[in-house]
């Protein structure tokens, strides 16, 4: 268990990594897949998105993300989960830049494995993990180099679905505090999600139909990893 600014470069190599960003990166890629979408190419800021974009046919590709919460001027889509629609994304690639999310899985390149994890594909995690073989590392892309409940929250319920509910003396500390954040509080992921400090600013740029939308478990069955650059299924 890593939070995303806690790790050194190379530590990832041989390493499966798993990035976990509830609200609301993570939770919008999958559902972009889910709905069709090519593929997502993760992006580290603004200058690496305008780059690809101008590079591209833009009939095929779509501009997406946020800073701060709040859609980014001239981009199709920001990063409410409910913007990305069949409609609006079967067969385009989204080039998607995002304040914490994508800057957690470009941090994660070199790792062996990058999968993209959110509650929406929460048990397709999970199966995978329990055949994987090299090391796992959740990575929680938080806040800003904060600790995000609602991250720390999916890593808990990823290790307790892994353990069987037993977690070994010999699992790190953040996997430990994230195990017992599960074990107190799994009923009620709802809440707790509503509860934190990301929701908070939320609630006030875009209301809670994100949130509940993103505390919905187990809606769809899919595998994003990310390939030579892209996410997809
Ligand atoms: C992020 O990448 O920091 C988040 O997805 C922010 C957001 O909720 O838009």
């Amino acid at each position: 268990f890593f939070s995303a600014q806690s790790f050194q470069e190379n530590e990832l190599r041989n390493k499966s990594v798993v990035v976990i960003d509830v609200l609301r990166a993570t939770s919008t890629i999958v559902t972009a897949l889910m709905n069709g979408a090519k593929g997502v190419i993760p992006v580290e800021d603004m200058g690496e998105a305008s780059r690809i974009s101008q590079s591209v046919d833009s009939d095929n590709y779509l501009l997406c993300g946020e800073k701060d919460g709040t859609k980014i001027d001239g981009y199709d889509l920001g990063n409410s989960p409910l913007e990305y629609s069949r409609d609006t994304v079967e067969g385009k690639t989204l080039i998607f830049n995002t304040t914490n999310g994508t800057k957690a899985i470009k941090k994660s390149l070199g790792s062996a494995t990058i999968y993209i994890a959110s509650f929406l594909n929460l048990s397709s995690i999970v199966n995978a993990l329990s055949v994987e073989k090299n090391e796992i590392v959740l990575l929680c892309a938080g806040w800003k180099g904060r600790l995000a409940l609602e991250d720390m929250l999916l890593a808990g319920n990823i290790i307790h679905n892994l353990s069987g509910g037993s977690l070994s003396d010999m699992a790190n500390d953040g996997a430990k505090v994230a195990f017992g954040l599960y074990e107190k509080y799994g009923n009620d992921i709802s809440s707790v999600i509503f509860q934190s400090n990301h929701a908070q600013r939320l609630k006030q740029i875009v209301g809670t139909d994100d949130l509940e939308y993103c505390a919905q478990t187990d809606i769809c069955n899919l595998l994003p990893v990310l390939h030579e650059g892209i996410i997809s299924i």
